[in-house]
C-alpha cells in the first residue's frame, strides 16, 4: 500500500519524505489556503516546490468546472513536471475532462468521491487515481471504510487500473482498514502517519531495555 501526505506544507512534506515512507503527495485548494498561498503564479511555484522536496505523484487540483476550463488548467499543470497528477472533480464535465487525458496520457486523480457509482465512471473514464472521501462521509454517519470495500471488489471484478486512493483519513483505524480492505494508497494528514508508530507497550518496554542496558 502506498503512503500519500495530505497537506501543502511544505515542512511536514519534508518531514514524512524524510522518514522514508512517502510515495507521494496529495493537494487540494483547501489545503493550499490553508498555507496562505495565493494567487496563480504563486500556487503553480508552489506545485513545483512541493515536487522538488518529495518523490512521486503529486495531485494539483483545478478550480474550473467547464471542461475547457479544465484542460487549459490541467494542461498546464501536467507541464509543470512530469509527476504531477491532475486532480479533477467527480461532476459531468469532469469525467469528460477526465477521459481527454487519459486519451493524451495526462494521469488524473478524480477527487470527491462518495458512492460506488462514481467510482465506476471514473474508472471507464480512465482515471489514474479514485480519491473516495471516508472520513466526510463517517461525518455524515455513513461508513466511509464500506465505500472501500464496494470500490476495491468493483475493480477488481473488471480489471480496471485505476487505483483506489482512500483520502479524508482522520485516524489509524482508517488506514488499517484500507489495508485490510486493499485500498492502493491512503492519503493521510503527518500526525495521522506519526500516529502509526504509537503504543504504549513500545513506550514501557523501551524504556525497560535501556534501564537494563545500564546494569
Ligand atoms: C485528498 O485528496 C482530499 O482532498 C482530502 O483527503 C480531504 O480531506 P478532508 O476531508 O480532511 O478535508
Amino acid at each position: 500500500m502506498k503512503f500519500f501526505i495530505d497537506t501543502a506544507n511544505l515542512e511536514q512534506i519534508k518531514e514524512a519524505h524524510e522518514l522514508g515512507v512517502l510515495d507521494g503527495v496529495t493537494t487540494n485548494p483547501s489545503l493550499m489556503a490553508k498555507e496562505g498561498i495565493k494567487g496563480h503564479d504563486n500556487i503553480m511555484k508552489h506545485y513545483v516546490d512541493i515536487c522538488n522536496i518529495s518523490d512521486g505523484d503529486v495531485s494539483a487540483e483545478v478550480i474550473s468546472t467547464d471542461f475547457a476550463g479544465m484542460v487549459k488548467e490541467g494542461e498546464f499543470l501536467a507541464s509543470l513536471h512530469p509527476r504531477i497528477v491532475v486532480k479533477i472533480p467527480m461532476i459531468k464535465d469532469g469525467i469528460k475532462a477526465i477521459r481527454y487525458f487519459s486519451d493524451k496520457g495526462i494521469r488524473t486523480n478524480c477527487t470527491l468521491v462518495f458512492s460506488p457509482g462514481q467510482a465506476l465512471l471514473a474508472a471507464k473514464a480512465g482515471a489514474s487515481y479514485v480519491s473516495p472521501f471516508i472520513g466526510r462521509l463517517d461525518d455524515i454517519s455513513f461508513d466511509g471504510i464500506e465505500l472501500i470495500d464496494q470500490i476495491v471488489e468493483i475493480y477488481a471484478n473488471y480489471a480496471f487500473n485505476t487505483e483506489v486512493l482512500a483520502a479524508s483519513i482522520r485516524h489509524t483505524v482508517h488506514i488499517i482498514k484500507c489495508a485490510e480492505a486493499g485500498a492502493d494508497v491512503v492519503t493521510c494528514p503527518l500526525n495521522v502517519i506519526l500516529d502509526l508508530l504509537k503504543h504504549p507497550l513500545t513506550d514501557s518496554g523501551l524504556a525497560k531495555f535501556l534501564a537494563d542496558a545500564k546494569k
